[in-house]
């Protein structure tokens, strides 16, 4: 009947109208980390998140979740696997417990400067390493940076690996990061980065490391009277994806992640490098004692054993691929 045929096309108009709504509606993708919104994390945020409006004209938007909102790294690096969050931008502390293959990154010493660092996370190798997170239910995006990793207490100064005995330091959920503390006589407790400051406020630890950009961006000044420029690690940063967003997106949609995440590497690599030049007199304007010329001979020695325990389980390969191609 006539009244039945309106009916049906009403329906049918409305269905048609929905579709036409999902398609125009814009994919909210959120995107994790755990610094400040004045980190050079959050460059990195705010690079991708323009890069990826803009290449996909409003297909997807980003929303940023800033200092651990989301939880510290390793919980994000999970979230990634289950879909709870989209993109995370992370230091590989914990990633080597999904990923054992980045542990090699994370080896004292193994970098001497940031260009050489950034070479060998820009070669074949580091799109090898990128191309491995897939094999963990992850997507690697883009290597990005943290930086060099320097020593922080409350303490006493510090400047040589002796003056470290017995010190409380926090690290990182990083198995080769808790042995090179070890080996230098201090006491290494990992932790998860957003309990850090209260840890630090309370002694429940001396002491702690991370890059300059960290240390600006956290204000840890307010709780460590004392800085030891030891360089003693260059931490990467990687971008990441979830594979249950990115699995379902077209060539075409995945390209803008990629390029997304590669501006977002870039902005944050320019950010750390004006931080390198300028951190350190913001700190010592906020009343850190630094201890600048540090012989490191005697921390590399310290730390020897850390090479050894990683070789003896993971093999020399991926070690001698990264020393070739530094
Ligand atoms: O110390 C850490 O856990 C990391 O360096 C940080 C600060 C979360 C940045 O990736």
């Amino acid at each position: 009947t006539l009244k039945r045929h309106v009916l049906v096309a009403a329906i049918s108009g409305i269905a048609t109208a929905g579709i036409a709504l999902q398609a125009h509606a814009a994919t909210e993708v959120n995107l994790g980390h755990t610094l400040s919104s004045t980190s050079h994390y959050s460059v990195g945020a705010d690079a991708f998140k323009e890069t990826l409006e803009r290449l996909s004209d409003g297909e997807f938007t980003v929303t940023e979740h800033t200092s651990g909102s989301l939880g510290g790294e390793r919980e994000m690096i999970e979230g990634l696997q289950i879909g709870t969050v989209d993109v995370v931008i992370t230091s590989t502390g914990p990633l080597g417990n999904f990923v054992p293959e980045s542990y090699v990154l994370d080896l004292p010493f193994l970098f001497e400067n940031y260009d050489q660092a950034r070479c060998v996370l820009d070669s074949e190798l580091g799109d090898e390493l990128l191309e491995k997170m897939g094999e963990h239910d992850l997507v690697g995006l883009a290597w990005s940076e943290n930086g060099f990793r320097h020593l922080t207490n409350s303490q006493r100064e510090i400047a040589t690996p002796a003056d470290a005995e017995g010190l409380r330091v926090r690290t990182m959920e990083n198995a080769v990061h808790q042995e090179a503390f070890r080996q230098m006589g201090a006491r290494p407790t990992p932790m998860a980065f957003p309990e850090l400051f209260t840890a630090l406020q309370q002694g429940t630890v001396d002491g702690q490391e991370n890059p300059i950009t960290v240390i600006v961006a956290t204000n840890f000044w307010e709780v460590q009277d004392y800085l030891s420029l030891t360089g003693h690690v260059y931490s990467p940063a990687i971008v990441l994806g979830s594979p249950i967003l990115l699995d379902g997106l077209s060539d075409e949609e995945r390209g803008w992640f990629m390029e997304a995440a590669a501006a977002s590497a870039q902005a944050t690599r320019e950010e750390v490098s004006r931080l390198e030049r300028e951190g350190v007199a913001l700190l010592e304007e906020n009343g850190m004692t630094v201890k600048t010329d540090i012989d490191i001979a005697p921390f590399q020695e310290a730390v020897q054993p850390a090479y050894e325990i990683f070789t003896s389980e993971y093999g020399t390969e991926m070690l001698e691929r990264v020393q070739e191609t530094a």
